[in-house]
């Protein structure tokens, strides 16, 4: 798992492309929404500008995926502490599932 983080420049937006594994994206806007993408080989996600993002390896193997954006975005992971996060990644009977951080579900 990363750390998340949000860019400096809050008008960047970002893509993430995976190559191999298995993981999920977790997309977290400044008012805390939450949002998730499954990485799976093939999948082409988009982080809106001035979402936190942060991924998740939930397979065996290694998750191994490209990032595209502009050079100049700047990161900001101060801005999304480890315990920033309004949910969590567990495995329930082999599968991820998000675990909400405010409400236990
Ligand atoms: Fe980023």
């Amino acid at each position: 798992m990363t750390r998340g983080h949000f860019h400096a420049r809050r008008d960047r937006a970002e893509f993430y492309y995976t190559q191999a594994g298995q993981g999920i994206l977790l997309l977290q806007f400044r008012d805390r929404e939450v949002m998730s993408v499954a990485m799976a080989p093939g999948v082409c996600a988009f982080i809106a500008p001035d979402w936190a993002h942060r991924s998740v390896n939930v397979g065996p193997a290694p998750l191994v995926f490209l990032w595209f954006a502009a050079l100049t975005l700047g990161r900001n992971r101060g801005a999304v502490p480890a315990d920033g996060w309004g949910v969590r990644v567990v495995q329930q009977d082999g599968m991820p599932v998000l675990i909400s951080r405010t409400s236990g579900r």
